[in-house]
């Protein structure tokens, strides 16, 4: 996932520039609006996130209910396969680049596990480390040492092993698997990778090889032990949007190899949360003036984050009013911020900790899922 540098939101530019390599805003921050036009996804609006709710019987997740996942491609379409009684599997991943995860590359995790649990649906984890042998400066053994790691943290979210497959690229691909990489590498002109992604002729072809690579475990025919006999499963990919490109891409070429193009489900940017110090602040610079105006939320980095991860409707609801009024000042939101991360980042090192690395085999073992829609 590409990160958003802390200047992100004040960058004075004309153009925003989105793929997963880059996010760039142009003035006043990314418009989401506008990337969805661009893109042309569709808007994850308040009747679809209903039926969700209505479909799963359980209320929907935060991160619906407060706009975080906002877009979306052809996810009515998984609904209502849903509906008739039929599932579905789901697919996201990750590039490991980095020894641990932060709160915001849990983010899509954290979604994917409410997602598998509300649909009691199968599960793949794509761990790109060849991806990031291409783009990073790591050898293959440090790619594949950090793709171990982060199945760690990935695990630590309590996915379900019968249902869940998680795989690094070094070690997986080939076999069925690499024929649909070939299907679709023949299906993509060198002009439309370009296109798509931006790739300037300087750029070394492994990058421009790589894309099929993210493409094919959309395909349920990539995982023959998994899903054998299952080929016409349909995927929904939840993802944040600057995956999008690969997506695209892999919807285009789907049915002209004779598969079911991927839904999704995308979220925005979320910024890591070292940025925090550098995080703006809505409220006003003195305490009287702050008790006279109030604090504009809109602006506030505290508050977005309490958006996202403060699970209580109603308590958001008062702390964002008396904020608003000039009640509550920005020290005592910040702290209120810090109390709730803490607990959550306590609780996933304390899960991560128990993670052991039998159970990192068995996420890992290529096998049938005993229990893929139990
Ligand atoms: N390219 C992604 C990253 O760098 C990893 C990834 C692979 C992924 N497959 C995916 C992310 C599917 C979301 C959905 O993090």
């Amino acid at each position: 996932m590409a990160s958003v540098a802390p200047e992100v939101e004040k960058k004075e530019e004309e153009e925003q520039v989105v793929n997963p390599w880059e996010v760039s805003a142009g003035k006043g921050g990314i418009d989401y609006d506008k990337l969805v036009d661009q893109f042309g996804c569709q808007r994850l609006d308040a009747p679809l996130i209903d039926r969700i709710a209505r479909l799963t019987g359980r209320p929907p997740h935060r991160f619906l209910r407060r706009g975080l996942f906002f877009a979306h491609r052809d996810l009515n379409e998984i609904l209502d396969i849903y509906e008739k009684g039929d599932k579905f599997y789901l697919y996201t991943g990750r590039g490991p680049s980095s020894e641990a995860l932060h709160l915001g590359h849990l983010v899509p995790f954290m979604f994917t596990k409410y997602l598998q649990d509300a649909f009691k649906v199968p599960l793949v984890i794509q761990l790109t480390d060849d991806e990031k042998f291409l783009w990073k400066n790591l050898t293959v053994e440090e790619s594949k040492r950090l793709a171990r790691e982060n199945a760690k943290d990935i695990i630590a979210c309590g996915f379900d092993v019968e249902r869940t497959f998680i795989f690094s690229d070094f070690n997986f691909v080939g076999g069925a698997f690499y024929e649909n990489m070939v299907k679709v590498a023949r299906c993509v002109t060198y002009n439309k990778v370009v296109g798509i992604f931006g790739f300037t002729p300087e750029d070394h072809i492994g990058k421009i090889s790589f894309p099929p690579v993210q493409a094919v475990p959309s395909f349920p025919s990539s995982f023959p032990k998994h899903f054998s006999g299952n080929d016409q499963l349909r995927c929904l990919i939840p993802c944040a949007i600057d995956q999008d490109p690969y997506f695209r891409m892999t919807r285009d070429v789907a049915p002209r190899i004779g598969y079911q193009k991927p839904a999704l489900i995308e979220s925005r940017f979320f910024p890591a949360l070292q940025v925090n110090k550098y995080a703006f602040s809505g409220g006003q610079d003195s305490v009287e003036l702050h008790r006279k105006l109030g604090a504009n939320l809109e602006v506030d980095v505290s508050i977005k984050y309490l958006n996202f991860f403060l699970e209580d409707d109603d308590e958001l609801e008062r702390i964002k009013k008396a904020y608003k009024e000039g009640r509550m000042l920005t020290g005592e939101v910040k702290q209120l911020l810090v109390t709730v991360l803490s607990e959550m980042v306590e609780r996933h090192k304390r899960a991560r900790a128990r993670v052991t690395e039998e159970m990192v085999d068995a996420f890992m073992a290529v096998r049938p899922l005993p229990n893929m829609f139990g």
